[in-house]
């Protein structure tokens, strides 16, 4: 047996690498790293092809190793081609992604180290990092101490556990999901109505509040629906507000519903994955006032702190609430409990083993401080406001609200035809150009482009081409 084992240790060495072999990818893979961002200003924002990375498939899993070189060309082609570009300043659609590139050595560092960060006893200092992070954006929110949260992968998944933790603390049994309530408007984020699926309440009532005219929630027809509920006999569960929807950049009205949470006795719950990190510009401040009233927030790094997909958070005020919800013990885990210094994330989130998730952003902020992200958030919010003024110059633009944070809304009416069939073509031929990516809704049947600022890499160069580009196309297709 003892031969058997020698031979497969053999085999299962080369899982091991030497230090050469290290040098050797890590030169590589830096080289790659480097290629890509030094030529990212002539890339385009987004790569309409044919093939869409099918080539893919042709490199198959096999017994037998491969060339690394072979891989990086097929991850360039194949990969880093096709497609939208998120690490573009020219990409203003959806809500752009960002990737400052201290998160990558972190993320670096966190694969190689791979420190446990489930619970405090396996990797104190790790976990200490975490905390830290969450601890700075529940400051940030402006909730007391006491209040917890959790890295998330995302919005989506903050949203979920959120919901999870309203439907708890509610003490509500299974019998009675019927009969409750969830508050919203129809801008809210599609994940909570997905939330709502994966947390059993399907069956709940989803109330859309009406909405003003620059799409925020408004507050008077909440409390009114709060009350008719109640008088039918309803149990009203928790308000899903938004502070920045996906759609438009709408801010639902926070002080008054937080009142309104108050008076009723709700968990109220703001969905700030992409406007909460303008809470450090004054302005942000000044719209998404009430914030701290809320229960429960949810936050994406990956968005409005310029991280790279894979990091949001979720904040509750009431640290144990979010505990009480999470926490559960494991017979092999014993060991572990004994360190009781911090909180431990897996016992405040569904997760247990999990990436090292606070390194990617305790790196950037330590490394360049609080100050330019600062810079980079007002700048996005002037720029926008430089676009919804500058497109108003063109001859049959029409225009959304005025901006409240870094999307704008707008559409090109023709003199004749279809202004819906108009725009959808617009958006496909800047989709075909791919200089710069912008992508379009409909509200109430209109179709509408849009364009979201918060890519850290877009500057008043990138928005002046997107202008321009959107001159000639209109001019093309009229
Ligand atoms: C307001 C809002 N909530 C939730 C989400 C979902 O976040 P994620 O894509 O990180 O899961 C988004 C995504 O754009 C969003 O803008």
């Amino acid at each position: 047996m003892q031969k058997e084992i020698k031979d497969l240790e053999q085999q299962a060495r080369q899982l091991e690498t030497t230090t050469e072999e290290r040098n050797h990818l890590f030169d590589k893979a830096r080289q790659y790293g480097e290629r890509f961002l030094n030529s990212l200003s002539e890339k385009p924002a987004y790569v309409d092809e044919q093939s869409m990375g099918k080539g893919v498939y042709d490199l198959p899993f096999d017994e037998k190793p491969k060339d690394f070189d072979k891989l990086l060309d097929l991850l360039h082609s194949e990969v880093d081609t096709p497609g939208l570009n998120p690490a573009s300043g020219k990409h203003a659609g959806y809500i752009p992604g960002g990737g400052i590139y201290p998160s990558a050595i972190a993320d670096y560092l966190a694969a190689v180290t791979n420190r446990y960060t489930g619970v405090f006893f396996s990797s104190p200092g790790a976990v200490r990092i975490e905390n830290m992070c969450i601890r700075w954006m529940n400051d940030l929110v402006g909730y007391p101490e006491g209040a917890a949260g959790n890295l998330t992968s995302g919005g989506s998944i903050a949203n979920l556990i959120a919901l999870v933790v309203a439907r708890d603390n509610s003490g509500i049994k299974a019998k009675d999901f019927n009969r409750a309530v969830i508050y919203t408007t129809r801008q809210v984020h599609h994940c909570v109505v997905k939330a709502i699926k994966f947390s059993g309440l399907q069956e709940a009532t989803l109330r859309t509040i009406p909405m003003d005219d620059r799409f925020c929630m408004k507050a008077d027809a909440l409390e009114k629906q709060i009350k008719a509920d109640k008088k039918e006999g309803l149990i009203p569960l928790t308000i899903f507000a938004s502070a920045g929807t996906t759609d438009l950049g709408a801010v639902d009205p926070l002080d008054e519903i937080g009142a309104i949470a108050e008076r009723h006795d709700l968990w109220f719950h703001v969905d700030a994955a992409y406007g909460g990190f303008f809470l450090l510009t004054d302005h942000g401040k000044e719209v998404m006032k009430g914030i701290e009233k809320s229960d429960s927030a949810t936050i994406d790094p990956h968005k409005g702190l310029f991280l790279p997909y894979g990091s949001g958070a979720l904040l509750v005020k009431d640290g144990e609430k979010l505990y009480d919800s999470q926490h559960m013990s494991a017979n092999y885990l014993q060991d572990t409990y004994k360190a009781t210094q911090e909180a431990s994330p897996a016992d405040l989130s569904p997760e247990l083993s999990k990436h090292f998730r606070g390194l990617r952003m305790w790196l950037p902020l330590q490394l360049f401080g609080i100050q330019p992200f600062r810079a980079a958030l007002e700048e996005k919010l002037l720029l926008t406001r430089y676009f919804y003024d500058e497109i108003q110059e063109i001859d049959g633009i029409e225009v959304g609200p005025e901006p409240e944070l870094s999307v704008a809304f707008f559409r090109y009416v023709p003199e004749s035809g279809s202004a819906n069939t108009f725009n959808k073509k617009l958006v496909n031929e800047i989709h075909r150009d791919g200089r710069v990516f912008l992508s379009s809704t409909h509200i109430d049947g209109t179709v509408y482009l849009r364009l979201a600022v918060l890519n850290f890499r877009t500057h008043l160069e990138d928005v002046d081409l997107i202008l321009s580009v959107l001159k000639e196309k209109i001019q093309q297709l009229t």
